[in-house]
């Protein structure tokens, strides 16, 4: 089952968050466009995160595209949250606070714009604010190149009902 549902393509981000002087940030590879008009994003999220709390708080998250060699980076924003899991890197509030990562290939900052329950997750939209394209000739990571760093196949029923 793992192996099929490794056939769809994903990217790998860093989703930022923040809620007054609290920031996060947590690797997500379900991220994608959903709108032109007005520019939206959407992502899945597991709401036992921690990252979660703040999103919905802080009404407000970023988008981080990692770079195909930031496999570090994937790692470390898929532990579980600690004091302050964004040391590792240099960053810059957004508009809403949430922190833009400044070594990402780009990054997009957004606004809070629905929910809705998916099973074990819950998808979150996202009107774009802001955006910018940081490194143009880099490579974007994807979910193939994290390998199995998500632990994702034990979680794969064996056979459809
Ligand atoms: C490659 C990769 C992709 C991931 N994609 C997602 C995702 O799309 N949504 C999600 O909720 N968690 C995803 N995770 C898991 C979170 O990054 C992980 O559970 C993290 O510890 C949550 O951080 P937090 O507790 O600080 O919020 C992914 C992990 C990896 C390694």
């Amino acid at each position: 089952m793992a192996a099929l549902f490794q056939r769809l393509t994903h990217g790998v981000y860093a989703v930022g968050v923040a809620h007054g002087e609290q920031r996060n940030a947590f690797t997500a590879a379900w991220v994608m466009q959903v709108s032109f008009n007005p520019l939206m994003l959407a992502l899945s999220i597991n709401p036992n995160h921690s990252s979660y709390g703040m999103l919905r708080q802080g009404k407000a998250f970023s988008i981080n595209v990692l770079k195909k060699d930031q496999l570090e980076l994937a790692a470390h924003y898929a532990e579980p949250a600690s004091a302050d899991k964004l040391a590792l890197v240099e960053w810059v509030p957004g508009r809403s606070g949430v922190p833009l990562i400044n070594d990402a290939l780009a990054w997009f900052e957004c606004e809070v714009a629905g929910e809705c329950p998916a099973g074990d997750h819950v998808v979150v939209l996202g009107r774009v604010v802001d955006g910018k394209l940081r490194d143009a000739a880099a490579e974007p990571m994807t979910y193939r190149d994290t390998g199995s760093m998500d632990g994702a196949a034990a979680l794969f029923p064996a056979a459809f009902d």
